[in-house]
C-alpha cells in the first residue's frame, strides 16, 4: 500500500468527513437488513456506502432524487428510499432490474403470505398438477434429478397462482425473485465462487429445495414488513433496463437529479451473465435469456465484458489508436507489448472499457446540474499482470467531461463474494476507491 495512505478503523457508521487518501477498515454486521439480503449479486457493495453519501449530501428538508446508473441489485435504491428520497436505477442486466424492483417495491404482504401458504400446502399435500422444466440439455450437470423435479413444481405453482388471489405483478415478481434466490444453493454449483461451476474435487451436497424455499418465503415476508415500516410509500422508485453509456440523458431529460451514487463494472472482472447462469436457466425465460446462446447475444452491451470476438480486436493497435490520456496510452501499450499471447485482446478490452465509461460521463454531464455530486466506487485491476489504476484513469476521464474530483478515499473489501475471486487472471482487488466528483462548468 502507498505510504501516504492513512488507515482508519470504523464500526458500522462511516464518518461524514473523511480525509483524502484515507483507507477505512469498516467493521459492519448489518449488511442484510431490510430487503438488502433478498438475492446475492456479483459486485454488490455494502449499504453503508450509499448511506454515507446520502447523509453527507442530502441533509436538507426537501424530497431529493438519487440515481444509480449501474444499480445492480439495488443497494443504493433501498438506502435512498429508506432515507426518504425518490430513486432511479438503471442497469443493462434484466435480472438485476427485477431484483431491484422487488427490493424497492411495497407489496401487499398479507396477500404474499396467503399465496405463500397456498404454495406450501400444495407442495406438502403433493397435489401439484404440472411442471415447468427448462429445456436445457445440460440441466442434469447443474442440478440433481430431485432438485429439478422440486424446482419445476415451485415454478409451475408461481406461474399458475389462481385468479381468486388477485395476485398483481409486484407480488408475482417477488415470488420469482424469492425462487431465484435459492437456485444456486440447491444446484450442484459451488456456492462461494461467483462463477457458476461444478467442482469435481469439492463435491457439494445441494441444500434441499422445499425447506430452503419455505424458509426464504418467511424471510421475504418479514423483510417486506420491515421495509414497509422503515419506508414511506410516498417515495418513488423507477428502474430502467438500458445501457448507461447511451441515451440516458435523453430518457431522463425531464428529471432533476440531486445525487448520483454507483459502482460501475470493473475491467474484465465479472461476467454477470455467466455468474447468474443457474438462475437464468430457471427464470431467464421472463426476459428471453433462458439459454446460453440467447444470453451471449446480450453480453456485448455489458461494460467490461471480456468475451470479445477476434474480428472485433484483430486490427487494434494502441500505438496507432490513442486515447489522448497519457497514463492510459502507456498502460495499453504495455499490455499490448508485454503479453505476447493475449496482449492485443486485453489491451482492446481495456480501452473499450474506458471508452464506454467516457460515454457514460458524457451522458451524466448532460443529466446532472451544476454542483451535483457523483459518488463512484471502483477498484483498480490487473490486466495481463499489469496494474491498471482504474480509479485514477476514471478520474481523468471524468475531469475531461465536466466533473471535478474533490475527494478520494478507499475501504478494504471484506466479503469475497461481493467482489472477486483471487484465483485466475482477473486481477487482485483489495480496496474499493470512493471517488467524489462534483459537476462543474466546463
Ligand atoms: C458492480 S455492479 C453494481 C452492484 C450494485 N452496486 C449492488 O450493490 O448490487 C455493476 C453493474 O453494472 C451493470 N452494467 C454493465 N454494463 C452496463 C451498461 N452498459 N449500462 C448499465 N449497466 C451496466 C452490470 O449489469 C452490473 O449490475
Amino acid at each position: 500500500m502507498n505510504e501516504e495512505l492513512k488507515l482508519q478503523t470504523v464500526n458500522e457508521k462511516i464518518p461524514i468527513n473523511i480525509d483524502n487518501d484515507t483507507i477505512l477498515n469498516i467493521n459492519t454486521k448489518s449488511v442484510n437488513k431490510l430487503t438488502h439480503g433478498f438475492h446475492k449479486y456479483p459486485g454488490k457493495y455494502i449499504p453503508q456506502i450509499p448511506n454515507w453519501a446520502i447523509k453527507k449530501y442530502l441533509n436538507n428538508n426537501k424530497t431529493n432524487t438519487i440515481i444509480d446508473p449501474f444499480c445492480g441489485s439495488g443497494t443504493t435504491l433501498v438506502e435512498g428510499l429508506t432515507e426518504g428520497n425518490n430513486v432511479i436505477g438503471v442497469d443493462i442486466d434484466p435480472l438485476s432490474v427485477l431484483i431491484s424492483k422487488v427490493k424497492t417495491t411495497h407489496i401487499d404482504t398479507e396477500k404474499f403470505d396467503i399465496i405463500s401458504k397456498w404454495i406450501i400446502k400444495k407442495i406438502k399435500d403433493n397435489s401439484v398438477k404440472g411442471q415447468f422444466t427448462p429445456r436445457i440439455e445440460t440441466l442434469n450437470h447443474w442440478f440433481t434429478q430431485e432438485a429439478i423435479e422440486k424446482l419445476s413444481k415451485i415454478r409451475f405453482l408461481i406461474n399458475n397462482i389462481p385468479d381468486k388471489f388477485e395476485c398483481d405483478e409486484n407480488i408475482k415478481n417477488a415470488f420469482y425473485i424469492c425462487f431465484s434466490s435459492i437456485i444456486r444453493r440447491v444446484s450442484n454449483a459451488d456456492n462461494q465462487s461467483q462463477k457458476t461451476y461444478v467442482s469435481h474435487t469439492k463435491i457439494k451436497k445441494p441444500t434441499e429445495v422445499y425447506s430452503l424455499f419455505f424458509n426464504q418465503l418467511k424471510h421475504y415476508q418479514e423483510r417486506f414488513n420491515d421495509f414497509a415500516i422503515e419506508t414511506d410509500r410516498k417515495f418513488k422508485s423507477e428502474i430502467i433496463n438500458t445501457s448507461s453509456s447511451e441515451k440516458i440523458s435523453e430518457i431522463l431529460k425531464n428529471i432533476t437529479i440531486d445525487l448520483a451514487i454507483t459502482s460501475p463494472p470493473y475491467i474484465k472482472a465479472i461476467d454477470y451473465i455467466y455468474n447468474q447462469m443457474a438462475e437464468l436457466f430457471w427464470i431467464g425465460d421472463l426476459f428471453k435469456m433462458e439459454t446460453q446462446p440467447k444470453q451471449n447475444i446480450l453480453k456485448n452491451q455489458y461494460i467490461g465484458n471480456k468475451q470479445i470476438k477476434k474480428i472485433e480486436y484483430s486490427d487494434y493497435n494502441p500505438y496507432e489508436k490513442k486515447t489522448h490520456l497519457h497514463e492510459l496510452d502507456i498502460i495499453l501499450e504495455q499490455i499490448f507489448t508485454l503479453d505476447a499471447k493475449n496482449g492485443q485482446k486485453h489491451a482492446y478490452i481495456t480501452q473499450k472499457y474506458f471508452a464506454e465509461m467516457e460515454n457514460h460521463f458524457a451522458e451524466m454531464k448532460k443529466l446532472l446540474k451544476l454542483k451535483t455530486h457523483y459518488i463512484m466506487v471502483v477498484g483498480d485491476s490487473t490486466v495481463s499482470d499489469i496494474y491498471v489504476e482504474t480509479a485514477n484513469i476514471i478520474s481523468r476521464i471524468a475531469e475531461r467531461n465536466g466533473f471535478k474530483l474533490i475527494n478520494k478515499w478507499g475501504y478494504k473489501i471484506k466479503n469475497r463474494y461481493m467482489r472477486f475471486d483471487r484465483k485466475g487472471r482477473g486481477g487482485i482487488i483489495n480496496i474499493d476507491w470512493v471517488l467524489d466528483f462534483e459537476r462543474m462548468k466546463k
